[in-house]
């Protein structure tokens, strides 16, 4: 698939999501609909950068380079989703924000997958590609530890109990089975198809 509105795609994303997040803060509770809808932004755009792989792989190639602006949006969202909780509904009031840490194992998941996006980010350019050479891929694929402690927040987030699917959880227990979905596709079987007979492997293929 190499249609010419692709390089576009994640930018019209953006907006839609810019448009969605907006659309949904009431005046009822603002800082809390912009928190919570920020923070399902960011998931999303987690899971649809890492679907960009095994997508490529089923035909859709020009989805791989993707990946990167899909990466950035996902961090974007999670910052804004991270100073709207830390600034507006706490005011940098840090000896809370430490007992919310110490007390609230979501929040210690969510800061744990913050930490890893904002580490992403700041090596998603080609000089740190350079200067990380083959630890470059190695600290990238924690993208995946990232999203699976992102799902887990999400789902601990809300009212009810994750761990069973109790309560409000069935948006963040779809979450996770197509997070172990797109896990499960990097396992060996699904990973490496032969090349065909008078084709090179694929660039790029890990
Ligand atoms: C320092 C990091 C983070 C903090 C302190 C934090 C804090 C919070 C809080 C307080 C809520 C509950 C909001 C409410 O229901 O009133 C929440 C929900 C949520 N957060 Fe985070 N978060 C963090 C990182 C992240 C990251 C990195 C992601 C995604 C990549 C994320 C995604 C979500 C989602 C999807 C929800 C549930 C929204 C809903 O109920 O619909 N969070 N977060």
């Amino acid at each position: 698939m190499r249609a010419r509105f692709l390089p576009w795609l994640p930018h019209g994303l953006a907006l839609l999501s810019l448009a969605w997040v907006w659309s949904g803060i009431s005046t009822v509770n603002p800082i809390q609909d912009l928190i919570q809808r920020s923070g399902r932004a960011a998931v999303t755009f987690l899971l649809v950068s890492l679907a960009c792989r095994p997508l490529s792989r089923l035909g859709f190639r020009g989805l791989l380079p993707l990946r990167r602006p899909l990466g950035l949006y996902a961090f974007a969202w999670a910052s804004v989703h991270f100073l709207a909780w830390l600034g507006l509904d706490y005011g940098f009031y840090w000896a809370e924000v430490w007992r919310q840490l110490q007390e609230k194992p979501f929040v210690l998941f969510g800061s744990l997958a913050y930490l890893i996006l904002l580490s992403l980010a700041l090596t998603s350019y080609r000089w740190a590609m350079q200067r990380l050479g083959k630890n470059w891929k190695r600290l990238h694929r924690g993208v995946y530890l990232a999203a699976l402690l992102a799902v887990t927040h999400f789902g601990l987030a809300r009212k009810g109990d994750f761990f069973r699917l109790q309560g409000d959880t069935l948006l963040p227990g779809v979450y996770l089975l197509i997070l172990l979905l797109l896990l499960a596709a990097r396992l060996p079987g699904f990973r490496r198809r032969p090349p065909a007979a008078n084709q090179p492997p694929a660039k790029g293929a890990d």
